[in-house]
């Protein structure tokens, strides 16, 4: 029989080995994984087809009788994930420390699996339990001499505005926020502006940049490739010592966007896997550019952690192994429906929103229509109405969950995903025009 030490090393055969090398080792009582079968119809019908969008959506246990967008939150696991938990629960229930011991070295392979999925080495890639401990591990782990500055932004989350104080009441820094695109009309975004704010602002004394990929706040996607550019020039005038270090929160692309981590060209990259990504709750990744991982010392001890660089980065302590186990088969479900597919999908029902919301008078769109500057969250306002009134009207009178921003000004906002298709965007559309 497998052992599940060595179902674990299969799979980070990923995508090649198909979803059956994830799953657990045949043993009594594990649900459906005797039989080898899947438990859901394949999510690509055969290689070069198109994903069948149905069978993505059925993969969840997700209550069908709502139309869900407010994905942005927490995630529903897909099947292979909740099998995966499920299995390891049970194991970890029967012998916990023979379960811990034989599967010490798992955090590499869920590394090896996040990797792979990104496009960078394992030793690069440390785990955390969610976006804030990301945020936290690269932030407050980063040396500063007193007198740095720390500059972020006024589009980023109250986290990250946190952890920034934080650190800066620790290291003795000062802080200051900008604002990369004008704030009331943040559908007007564009890339050059951003570019020419934030070249505009670096100075001499900045160490530390930190900006949100995609922000929650009104839907803008920054443009991260080039802002790494920007930072990169004044880098290459600077020394060793007096280097801009570039931290993304980018949890909510991860998971959406078809982009290569490395590519985004930024130093540390933060995201939460429990909500795009479908992983299990209580997950999170790091990466680190190799040129960057000198810049930080650990802030909380691995335990083992899995070695390099991303090992001694991920904060220790033991965990819900569980759903730490279950991290990889949420990666391998993104890279069997594939990347491309992934992003053409979300962003063509994101397009369908906001061409429907774009169209209506007593609408205001906060969101960028161009999916260059946007993603998955839309964000709006309904004439005569609060955001907080126009959400409790989707859910109360046609069950759809929206969410308020947690910011101020606070917008009204949707987030359609894998979990939705057309004929829900349509219904969504019908449910804001009626409140004219
Ligand atoms: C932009 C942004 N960053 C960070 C977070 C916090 O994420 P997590 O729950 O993974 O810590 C959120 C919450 O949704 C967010 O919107």
């Amino acid at each position: 029989m497998m052992k599940r030490r060595d179902f674990l090393h299969a799979s980070t055969l990923g995508v090649a080995g198909g979803l059956l090398a994830t799953l657990p080792a045949p043993t009594a009582g594990a649900p459906q994984a005797s039989s080898g079968a899947r438990a859901f119809p394949p999510v690509r019908p055969s290689p070069g087809h198109e994903p069948d969008w149905e069978a993505v959506r059925d993969a969840f246990a997700i209550d069908r009788s709502w139309s869900h967008m407010a994905g942005l939150f927490l995630a529903s696991h897909p099947e292979p994930v909740a099998r995966q938990i499920a299995d390891a629960r049970r194991r970890l229930d029967e012998n916990p420390t023979h379960e811990v011991l034989d599967n010490w070295g798992e955090d590499r392979t869920t590394r090896a699996a996040i990797a792979e999925y990104i496009g960078a080495e394992t030793a690069e890639v440390a785990l955390t339990g969610s976006t804030t401990m990301s945020l936290a591990v690269a932030i407050h782990g980063l040396r500063m001499s007193p007198g740095a500055e720390i500059l972020h932004t006024t589009h980023d989350h109250s986290v990250a505005n946190r952890a920034i104080q934080f650190k800066a009441e620790h290291a003795g820094a000062s802080v200051r926020r900008i604002s990369l695109y004008d704030d009331d009309h943040p559908e007007e975004a564009n890339r050059d502006e951003v570019l020419e704010r934030l070249g505009r602002e670096l100075r001499p004394e900045t160490r530390l940049f930190m900006a949100t990929w995609v922000h929650s706040k009104n839907g803008v996607k920054l443009p991260i490739a080039a802002m790494s550019a920007v930072i990169a020039e004044a880098n290459a005038r600077r020394d060793e010592d007096d280097q801009i270090t570039f931290v993304v929160d980018g949890v909510h692309g991860f998971g959406i966007e078809d982009q290569a981590i490395p590519e985004l060209g930024c130093d540390f990259f933060c995201a939460g896997t429990h909500k795009w990504v479908f992983a299990p709750r209580g997950t999170g990744m790091l990466w680190g550019h190799p040129r960057a991982h000198d810049r930080v010392t650990p802030v909380i001890p691995s335990i083992g952690g899995g070695g390099g660089w991303g090992g001694t980065m991920s904060p220790g302590g033991f965990h819900a192994f569980e759903h730490r186990w279950a991290i990889a088969p949420a990666f391998h479900f993104h890279l069997e429906i594939g990347k491309a597919a992934v992003q053409a999908r979300i962003h063509a029902l994101n397009a369908q929103l906001k061409e429907g919301l774009a169209a209506m008078e007593h609408v205001r769109l906060y969101t960028p229509r161009s999916m260059e500057l946007s993603s998955a969250l839309t964000c709006f306002d309904v004439d005569g109405h609060t955001p907080r009134e126009t959400v409790d009207h989707l859910r109360d009178e046609h069950r759809i969950i929206a969410s308020t921003t947690p910011y101020s000004p606070s917008y009204a906002r949707l987030t359609p995903g894998l979990l939705n298709d057309e004929e829900e965007i349509e219904r969504a559309l019908a449910a804001i025009r009626s409140m004219k």
